[in-house]
């Protein structure tokens, strides 16, 4: 077998659902030379399709239920205390379903990164694709970027466009849209772990391999 010489970034994964961005992270770390890979799968519920992947894959898994906590808080330092023991490098969120308190968002600054299914900054928050629909866009599209208090901000890492198509709903768009989000997030990690990314003035740079 051969050795790996360069140690790879440590992701942990949230999720709250079905988990097809985390499979396209699974499925890049899966390659030899993709330079991270999953510690750790964290899942605020129970049950769902991600964490199935997962632990198909020989993932380590962990939920944490939000209901199980008095506020976001509380929430926030249960997860903490569940990602320490990992020694992560990297949080992606992949649909994970909950805000994050200021303070963990802080704590993980430039190291937690998010992926939404609009071009950022338009169409931040829930229901995206039935709003782009609804205004008549005639693009929408996908963004990976690093997480800020505020929700759906941060440095851009990358984006991927998409045409609205005549006669597209909103599940014709968001599974167009998905696509483009399952190349674009493993990218963006790649990215990272090389060493590519610099973010200078709240932009992200993407350097040039030397
Ligand atoms: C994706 O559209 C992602 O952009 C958004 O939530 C959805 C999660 O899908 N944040 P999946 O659980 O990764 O399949």
């Amino acid at each position: 077998m051969a050795k790996q010489l360069v140690a790879k970034l440590k992701l942990c994964v949230l999720i709250s659902g079905r988990g097809s961005n985390l499979q396209s992270l699974m499925d890049a770390c899966a390659q030899a030379n993709y330079p991270a890979e999953i510690a750790l799968v964290v899942s605020n519920i129970d049950g769902v399709q991600g964490l199935e992947r997962a632990r198909n894959a020989g993932i380590e898994t962990a939920v944490v239920s939000h209901k199980d906590f008095d506020g976001r808080e509380a929430f926030d330092a249960a997860l903490t205390e569940h990602i320490a023991a990992y020694h992560v490098d990297l949080l992606c969120l992949a649909g994970f379903m909950r805000i994050l308190s200021d303070d963990f968002v802080n704590r993980w600054r430039d190291r937690l990164i998010n992926i939404h299914p609009s071009l950022l900054p338009a169409y931040k928050g829930l229901h995206v694709h039935e709003r782009v629909i609804e205004a008549g866009e005639q693009f929408s599209g996908c963004t990976v970027h690093f997480v800020r208090p505020d929700m759906d901000s941060g440095p851009i890492i990358g984006q991927a466009k998409v045409a609205v198509q005549a006669g597209d709903d909103a599940g014709t768009l968001a599974a167009r849209v998905l696509e483009q989000e399952h190349i674009i997030y493993p990218e963006a990690v790649r990215l990272i772990a090389k060493g590519r990314v610099r973010i200078e003035d709240e932009q992200v740079l993407i350097e040039d391999v030397t």
